[in-house]
């Protein structure tokens, strides 16, 4: 270091950072279970008509700059899902198309983050939210889940730390959760307004993996945050099992100072890296409009994740060393580890050992504030999830106490 500035100590990822073990691994010819990152297409085809979306993007020649704001035909393609899955009447002028959310959640700290300010976030948290707000300066303060109360959220807790914190820039919450596999009900997300709204508290929802709830009912924060600044983030990722198209849509409903300023500054940083992918965005537009075939391969895909992650949750509960609160939604698995029987020193040993050892690459917990837990991507099939299962039974084992 010396000559690269301070703020790279945020850079990074804690879901990639054994990616050199495991690529080296590889290289000695070893088969690594990679349950490290929420990839989809990496276990599950990317549908065909998303596919065919993507050929005719390019055969109509959508390579050139798109609007920076985002496509005007994805901008409409996006308020007309929320239109019929959420009944919301959003104006395309407010949406903002980007490279994923992440690009999203760089542009909202940029905009929004000066030095030693402030921003709320539910931990475990998703790892990017934290580094960005690191990188501009700013400090994370967190409202721990309770996952004896299957990672519910604690609101009088919540409300005494938002009034503890002054001036606090925003408050997250990425429902349904990434890593917990939790989703928030409706009085929950509707006592979280009423807390923002007495506070005067600008709210950001992730919304990423709303078409993966498999369990119960899921409420948006666009059906109950009317009237109140807010930002919405959700993107194709997931939905379309199409992580590397790299689409996300950033929303910013209502017409208050507030989200006005925000948006503004969000379009002038979108200027800045001129355009997102154009063929992904017309592909995305394609893909969306396409209703049949987006609920019907929505739906299938959904199914297959929840029988995958409740069988990986049902097999990782039947281990000694670890216990996992049933997800309601997502891709993921996240148990505790149960390290009064384990002779390793933290998550972070077990994970890089295990990976070592039985070549099973999982990530920590700490990465997601949460020590002491690991996260499983429950997206293998059956097969390949109870091998790596069994791989880490046989290490516990080896490292019991
Ligand atoms: C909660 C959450 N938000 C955002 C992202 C980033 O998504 P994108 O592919 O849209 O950048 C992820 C990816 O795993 C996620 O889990």
């Amino acid at each position: 270091m010396g000559f690269v500035s301070k703020r790279m100590v945020y850079a990074g990822s804690p879901i990639r950072e054994d990616e050199d073990l495991a690529n080296k691994l590889a290289k000695e010819g070893k088969e690594i279970i990679k349950l490290n990152s929420g990839d989809p297409p990496k276990f599950l085809p990317t549908p065909e008509y998303i596919i065919e979306a993507y050929e005719r993007a390019l055969k109509e020649e959508r390579t050139y700059y798109a609007n920076s704001q985002g496509a005007i035909e994805l901008r409409e393609a996006v308020s007309e899902y929320y239109r019929r899955h959420y009944n919301a009447d959003f104006d395309p002028d407010r949406i903002i198309i980007t490279q994923g959310i992440s690009e999203a959640i760089a542009f909202v700290d940029a905009a929004l983050i000066d030095r030693g300010e402030k921003a709320l976030l539910i931990s475990p948290y998703y790892p990017a939210y934290v580094s960005y707000i690191g990188l501009y300066g700013g400090k994370p303060v967190f409202i721990p889940a309770v996952e004896e109360k299957g990672w519910s959220i604690d609101l009088d807790a919540l409300e005494k730390t938002v009034k503890k914190t002054k001036k606090a820039k925003y408050l997250l919450v990425v429902n349904p959760n990434n890593p917990t596999g939790s989703v928030l009900d409706r009085k929950n997300l509707e006592e979280i307004v009423r807390i923002a709204k007495d506070n005067d508290l600008f709210l950001i929802s992730d919304e990423i993996y709303d078409e993966m709830v498999f369990e119960g009912s899921f409420t948006s924060m666009s059906q109950v945050a009317k009237g109140l600044p807010y930002l919405l983030l959700n993107g194709a990722s997931k939905t379309f099992d199409a992580t590397g198209i790299r689409i996300g849509y950033a929303i910013l409903p209502e017409d208050d100072e507030k989200s006005n300023q925000l948006l503004r500054s969000m379009i002038r940083l979108a200027l800045l890296r001129i355009s997102a992918n154009t063929p992904a965005q017309y592909a995305t537009a394609y893909a969306m409009s396409n209703v049949a075939a987006f609920e019907r391969s929505v739906s299938q895909f959904r199914e297959e994740v929840k029988e995958r992650v409740l069988f990986t949750a049902r097999e990782v509960n039947k281990s000694q060393y670890m216990q996992a609160v049933v997800p309601k939604a997502a891709f993921y698995v996240f148990p505790k580890l149960k390290m009064e029987k384990l002779n390793v020193k933290d998550d972070k040993e077990f994970v890089t050992k295990l990976l070592q050892e039985k070549q099973v690459q999982l990530t920590r917990g700490s990465g997601f504030g949460s020590p002491n837990h690991v996260r499983f991507v429950a997206l293998a099939d059956k097969e390949t999830m109870s091998l790596a299962i069994s791989k880490i039974e046989e290490f516990c084992e080896e490292h019991a106490r």
